[in-house]
């Protein structure tokens, strides 16, 4: 670590969302087909796991698959959902040990049967896991989050069981993914594009930002760290005055 440790860190940081970018541009620049990189992604996965639990952050979210992302080219997209079944699966036992509980944001309607029941069965196997929930986003969109909440609350509505006076933030938070999750406090993204891409639109909105050029499957627990100290240096208001 150079020169920084835990006790720099912000305390109170509970919730760290990762946007994994770069695994594409990782994989070309060594003459690898793309879905070589999304492999070595999962390594970065397993890093940023074992830094997040060492800094006891309570929840860790990664973007695995956007909505977006079905626009890729159809044998990037299969591959992909082929390193998910057999990771997600693989990976149990080791979550368990670590006790990572691991919860999906995700719409799993357009998903296969394969990778649904792979979703499952971690989300049941990893339940009782205390130490660190780990979210994964996968077929996931925050403004098809938003809208599913909407279209909720509007069915209540039109049930009478609310009035749209009682519709409030509370009510709207309640119906997402991550209904009773604390929103992130950072949101890292590799490969130094700056932008949400439909990420946790309405969880960021008082979201640290932090911007690295490293591609995902670079970014280790060091560069962890680094961006948690990188967070323990700002001072956060939310709108108000120190
Ligand atoms: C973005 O890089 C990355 C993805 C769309 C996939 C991320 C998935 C993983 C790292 C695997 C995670 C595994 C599990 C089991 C959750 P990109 O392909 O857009 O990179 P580029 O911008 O360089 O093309």
């Amino acid at each position: 670590m150079h020169g920084s440790n835990f006790n720099d860190m912000e305390n109170g940081i509970r919730h760290v969302a990762v946007i994994m970018d770069g695994n594409g541009r990782w994989a070309t620049s060594r003459g690898l087909e793309r879905i070589e990189g999304h492999y070595r992604g999962v390594e970065a996965v397993r890093h940023a796991i074992n830094a997040a639990l060492k800094a006891g952050i309570e929840y860790l979210t990664i973007y695995a698959f956007s909505k977006e992302n079905w626009g890729r080219r159809k044998d990037e997209v299969n591959g992909l959902m082929e390193l998910f079944c057999k990771t997600i699966s693989l990976e149990v036992p080791s979550l368990i040990e670590k006790g990572v509980r691991v919860r999906f944001l995700c719409d799993r309607v357009g998903l296969s049967e394969d990778v649904v029941g792979s979703l499952d069965y971690c989300e049941s196997k990893t339940g009782h896991c205390e130490r660190m929930t780990l979210l994964v986003a996968l077929n996931y969109g925050a403004r098809d989050e938003i809208v599913s909440a909407v279209k909720a609350i509007a069915a209540k509505a039109a049930g009478g069981e609310v009035s749209p006076s009682d519709i409030d933030e509370k009510m709207l938070e309640s119906c997402l993914y991550t209904a009773a999750i604390p929103d992130p406090d950072l949101i890292i993204r590799t490969s130094g594009e700056q932008r949400l891409s439909n990420f946790l639109l309405w969880q960021a909105a008082y979201s640290e930002f932090y911007f690295t050029p490293v591609l995902w499957p670079d970014f280790t627990e060091e560069s962890f760290r680094e961006a948690l100290c990188e967070f323990g240096r700002r001072k956060r208001r939310f709108g108000k005055t120190e």
